[in-house]
């Protein structure tokens, strides 16, 4: 290759770049970048270029990165309740974990490691997870990668997993019980608190996936906002998610998984002895693992510090708080829960997704969910910039007028969210989801 060609590539690059940038950049998108400013990026990227051909799989090649993932490990731990009330190392063994490539990735881990486990130690070999209807895709793509069976448990009036719906679901073959701090679809913090202590009296493993809230609850509680306990300060608690690609303002590609004593550790790795390729092991489901996200993993976390995560989350609440006052002040819609940075919200009265798609045609990206109808917005530091919270408010405000006044208007994703509600017409919709990723491979 000529070097006038890799020019001309970073040239086109550059240009596609700036073309996606902006967007998110000025704070019209939900969650997806969550730090953004361009000295965080450009020293992340520093990062990255020192590290580019570093491999965790070759720890004697690379000693620097398992001391990186080591140390993310440890940081995590020590933000998530390790060392403190509740844990106590002499009777289950430290608090430790791993580095995945995400939080699906660990909640997949986390769910293998508990099949595993139940399967060597109680014999369990038809085993069920019990998981509340908000829980991310993720458990049920690992009920359908390994085989688990999901028991689904409704939620209450808050949007909050149902206690006593849990307490009824377990069963003989109940290998661990599910919680999320907070939820995807809503923000709700489950009863964490309850549910581990569930878990714990039956010597079921409790998962708290605090992917979203990881990196922001702890320091939420700090500032003295009323955050219910889920992490390892509850002695049921015995595996956590956490995602440093969100709220920990790492680049993407890293999260942690945490589990309640090495022997649980144990059962999330791969080894093989017999095979002609050598002794072989890997921590997680990858072989070859970019060495160089974790190194700028670990490069975020240790440059921002307590002190950044404490400032970013007041940040982030106060943005929050403004975005919840303005559509409470909106007659047309209504917040689903009491949330605290993940704002649901649905109307009674109009189509919420005609409303999403007025917003997505002024620049917004905002998730549509649906069981109930409802759109959310994640809010992350693209939305403290000034001015960006009254203007998400001035535009929710025109979109509930224009919907009102155009209520029968067509085009947008309004009726492929009608479709997928329907439920003879489900199938139909996974399978157009199917379709849609075929596209994403045309060339
Ligand atoms: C609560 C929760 N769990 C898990 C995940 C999955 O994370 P990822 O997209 O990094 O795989 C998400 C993503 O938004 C989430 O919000």
């Amino acid at each position: 290759m000529l070097l006038c060609d890799r020019a001309e590539y970073i040239k086109e690059m550059e240009a596609l770049k700036s073309r996606e940038e902006a967007r998110w950049k000025d704070g019209f998108v939900s969650g997806a970048v969550y730090h953004g400013d361009t000295d965080h990026i450009d020293f992340l990227n520093r990062v990255y270029a020192i590290n580019s051909q570093s491999n965790p799989l070759h720890a004697d090649l690379w000693p620097s990165v398992a001391k990186f993932e080591a140390e993310i490990v440890a940081m995590t731990t020590n933000m998530l309740g390790a060392g403190q009330a509740g844990n106590t190392p002499d009777v289950d063994g430290a608090i430790c974990g791993t580095v995945s490539s995400g939080g699906t990735e660990s909640i997949l881990l986390a769910m293998k490691t508990y099949r595993d486990w139940a399967g060597d130690k109680k014999g369990i070999a038809k085993p069920e997870m019990i998981i509340p209807v908000t829980a991310h895709a993720a458990f049920d793509k690992a009920a359908q990668y390994f085989n688990i069976k999901p028991v689904l448990i409704p939620v209450d009036a808050g949007y909050r997993a149902n206690v006593a719906a849990d307490r009824k679901a377990v069963t003989k073959n109940t290998i661990v019980i599910v919680g999320s701090a907070p939820s995807f679809p809503h923000g709700a913090i489950d009863p964490i608190e309850e549910l581990s202590e569930l878990a714990r009296q039956q010597d079921i493993g409790f998962h708290t996936d605090a992917c979203l809230g990881g990196f922001l609850l702890p320091w939420a509680e700090k500032l003295g906002y009323n955050v219910p306990p889920f992490d390892f300060r509850l002695p049921g608690v015995t595996s956590m998610s956490a995602d440093t690609h969100k709220f920990g303002y790492a680049a993407k590609g890293t999260s942690v998984v945490l589990y309640r004593g090495e022997e649980l550790r144990r059962y999330q790795y791969y080894t093989v002895t017999d095979w002609p390729g050598g002794l072989y092991f890997s921590p997680t489901f990858a072989g070859s693992r970019p060495g160089a996200l974790s190194a700028a993993c670990w490069a975020a976390m240790v440059a921002i510090g307590e002190l950044g995560y404490l400032e970013a989350t007041q940040k982030i609440l106060e943005t929050a708080a403004v975005i919840k006052a303005g559509i409470q002040e909106i007659p047309e819609l209504h917040i689903f829960g009491d949330p605290l940075w993940v704002i649901a919200f649905g109307s009674g009265t109009l189509d919420i997704y005609k409303i999403m798609d007025y917003m997505t045609r002024h620049r917004w990206n905002l998730n549509g969910l649906h069981k109930p109808a409802c759109v959310h917005i994640c809010v992350t530091l693209r939305h403290t910039q000034p001015g960006v919270a009254e203007r998400f408010i001035d535009d929710l405000k025109s979109a509930v007028a224009h919907v009102k006044q155009n209520p029968d208007e067509e085009g947008g994703m309004a009726p492929v969210y009608g479709m997928a509600a329907t439920l003879p017409l489900r199938s139909v919709a996974g399978d157009m989801l199917k379709r849609y990723m075929d596209l994403l491979y045309k060339v």
